[in-house]
């Protein structure tokens, strides 16, 4: 499974910054496309930096008919698109009770594709290899993202989607 061996094939960081919201959901949504059974994303960023537009993107281009809202209440919603998709919330959460943490780890050792946003709160299984994306915002729509790839397969999907889904040049930091 890639996604384990993910950490043997670290790949070097893929810097892609977005001009407007829907930049960053054609950078997901063109990410979507492409992502295979197992893949987890874990974005950090504070609020308002776009974790959720990119989710909705990577749930369009995962075929999910179903629309992707920030689960306010709710702390993992379920998609079914071509692959099922995890979106994750963590920000109203303290901290993890155990019989919680252990439902969280089945979906991220599950086939579905996974987003967390606010991942600090979650200890993710050592051998488990993630896509870290990081968000800074850069100004009212200008953002950054730092993707730190979970092997050399996504590190291409991302380039390919930096290249397909956004106008905006892919950085160096
Ligand atoms: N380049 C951009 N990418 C994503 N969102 C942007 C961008 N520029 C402006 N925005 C705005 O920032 C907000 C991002 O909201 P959201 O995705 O819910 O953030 P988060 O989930 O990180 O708190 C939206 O109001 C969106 O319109
Ligand atoms: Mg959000």
């Amino acid at each position: 499974m890639s996604q384990r061996d993910g950490q043997l094939e670290a790949a070097p960081p893929v810097v892609v910054e977005t001009a407007s919201p829907e930049e960053t959901f054609a950078l997901g949504a063109a990410l979507g496309r492409t992502v295979e059974p197992g893949d987890v994303f874990l974005l950090a960023g504070p609020f308002g930096a776009g974790k959720t537009v990119f989710v909705q993107g990577l749930a369009r281009g995962l075929e999910v008919p179903t629309p992707v809202s920030s689960p306010s209440f709710v702390l993992a919603s379920e998609h079914q698109g071509r692959l099922p998709l995890v979106h994750i919330d963590l920000f109203r959460l303290e901290s993890i009770e155990p019989a919680l943490l252990a439902s969280l780890d089945e979906y991220l050792e599950s086939d579905a594709v996974c987003a967390i946003e606010w991942p600090e709160r979650l200890p993710v299984p050592p051998d488990l290899a993630v896509t870290r994306v990081a968000i800074e915002p850069l100004g009212e729509r200008r953002r950054r993202f730092t993707f730190a790839p979970a092997n050399a397969r996504l590190e291409w999907a991302i380039r390919q989607a930096a290249s397909v889904g956004v106008s905006a040049r892919q950085g160096q930091s």
